[in-house]
């Protein structure tokens, strides 16, 4: 696989985001994501929610009237290239007088007001779950008054907003189904930052992924911190679904339900999902990625530690010996299905056989693609709270590159498996390296590159796989697959 810390420097690099011009919008939105993949989509609701006020997004930082900074604070280092970041717009800013400046998401609602203190700059704090309210708050900025809402909500998904698609390759897009997360892990800040865990009507799903599809969109990625966890019974918290009415439990929509619909009612549709949480992911769902050919197959499934100390310290609800059995049932029922982990090593109390014992889980699954972090303490988590980060920075260090580059050879192997195979790629973009090269992704999420040809983006190719590294696969596309 490609370097981790290029993953990692990809995943938390904050991009300039544009959409086509409108003319009757006057001002100019300057919009960068940071973090996960629920970032960059609640950037897309918010360029949604201020394009009704007036704002275009624009790629050009020094000529916006309002830059927007939606933020991460997963790893201490999110937060310091974010605040990095800031300093940028300073010196901006001290150019172009009216410039406003907002943060919004997970830094946003741990800092809260602290964050105009510490940070002159910023002029309005808006957190994930208040940006319905973007309006409001930039209306007292302008009357020179500083805005801060980083309320969360019960019942907010957004489900009514059509996301602006921001960066987008016209091929593959992301749709939100739940928010935030009930699970607790010790290590995590974001069932702080992100709040309780609901879900979003179906309906309102499907009708997104229909306009999806009307633009020609050909993949869908349905987001959740916990996608497994999803349960529509009519609105509200998911802690709240005892108290539903028996009506509303009983006609209750699950995730392997929801999957079932996507797939059926739009068959030409590839559909992904992230990310699965072992402790509630259901035999079910994978029963329903085996039914549809259009359910890619592949599965995120972070484990954190292959230690069962280390998973009780985390408070993740499952032994290594229930991961593994997972496991087994997810390649008993689909054979072909590719796994990838997060991994954290150096966790409060880690030894050198917690350590071992992760290896060992790795070697088990042999995962198809990883991302691996040294534990970051943060701050307000039970694990800052109640145990002491006592492994130290060096040990870390190495253990991280231990598990990198086990994870390198596993992913070499998964590669190999692919040669020799003649397998569908989607085309989603030029090749990086080479200008005359595709790439795509196979329903394992496998990357590959191969002669332009005739071809387009977003058509569905058939491939035969002669050559590859441990990140990508080299081919020869034969012609057309039966999906276009
Ligand atoms: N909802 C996902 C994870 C969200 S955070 C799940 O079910 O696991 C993405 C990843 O960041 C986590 O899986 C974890 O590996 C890593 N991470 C989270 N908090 C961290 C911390 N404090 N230090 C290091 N890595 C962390
Ligand atoms: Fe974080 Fe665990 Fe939820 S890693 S997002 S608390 S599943």
């Amino acid at each position: 696989m490609e370097s981790v810390e290029k993953i990692i420097e990809e995943k938390i690099q904050g991009k300039a985001l544009v959409t086509a011009n409108k003319k009757e919008n006057t001002k100019k939105l300057f919009i960068e994501s940071y973090g996960c993949q629920m970032n960059m989509n609640d950037s897309e609701i918010v360029a949604a929610i201020l394009d009704k006020e007036g704002y275009n997004t624009t790629q050009i930082l020094e000529e916006a009237d309002l830059v927007l900074v939606n933020t991460c604070s997963i790893r201490e280092k999110a937060e310091t290239t974010i605040r990095r970041r800031l300093q940028k717009y300073n010196a901006v800013k001290k150019v172009n007088k009216k410039m406003k400046v907002g943060v919004l998401g997970c830094m946003a609602e741990r800092l809260k007001e602290k964050f105009l203190e510490e940070e002159k700059i910023v002029d309005l704090v808006v957190g994930p779950d208040a940006y319905r309210d973007l309006p409001n708050l930039l209306q007292e900025v302008s009357e020179g008054r500083d805005a801060v809402n980083v309320i969360l909500s019960k019942d907010e998904t957004y489900g009514d907003v059509a996301p602006v698609r921001l960066n987008s390759n016209g091929v593959s897009a992301f749709v939100s189904i739940t928010r935030g997360c009930d699970n607790m892990c010790t290590f995590c800040v974001v069932p702080f930052t992100r709040g309780r865990e609901r879900s979003r009507d179906p309906k309102s799903i499907l009708e997104e992924i229909q306009s999806m599809v009307d633009q020609n969109f050909k993949e869908i990625t349905l987001l959740g911190q916990n996608v497994d966890s999803y349960l529509w019974f009519g609105g509200g918290l998911k802690k709240d679904f005892k108290k539903a009415t028996e009506m509303a439990q009983a006609t209750a929509t699950d995730f392997a339900q929801l999957l079932d619909m996507c797939a059926t009612e739009f068959p030409k549709t590839r559909f992904r999902f992230s990310t699965s949480n072992p402790q509630d992911m259901s035999l079910d769902v994978i029963h329903t990625m085996a039914k549809h050919k259009n359910i890619c197959k592949y599965l995120h499934l972070p484990v954190q530690s292959g230690s069962n100390a280390m998973l009780k310290a985390m408070n993740r609800q499952h032994t290594r010996e229930e991961y593994k059995e997972l496991v087994d049932n997810i390649f008993r029922i689909v054979p072909e299905m590719s796994l990838s982990q997060d991994m954290i090593v150096g966790f409060c109390g880690e030894t050198e056989q917690d350590h071992q014992d992760t290896l060992e889980l790795m070697e088990y699954v042999k995962y198809d693609f990883g991302f691996m972090f040294a534990y970051s303490e943060r701050p307000g988590t039970l694990a800052a709270k109640k145990l002491e980060d006592d492994i130290p920075f060096d040990v870390k260090k190495r253990r991280l590159q231990t598990v990198i580059d086990l994870q390198q050879k596993h992913a070499l192997y998964r590669t190999q498996q692919h040669l020799g195979k003649t397998e569908e790629f989607l085309i989603e973009g030029t090749s990086k390296k080479d200008p005359n090269k595709w790439k795509g992704r196979n329903t394992q999420n496998t990357v590959a590159v191969f002669d332009k040809g005739a071809y387009k983006l977003g058509d569905f190719v058939l491939v035969k796989v002669e050559d590859c590294t441990s990140a990508t696969l080299k081919g020869i596309a034969l012609g057309y697959s039966d999906n276009n």
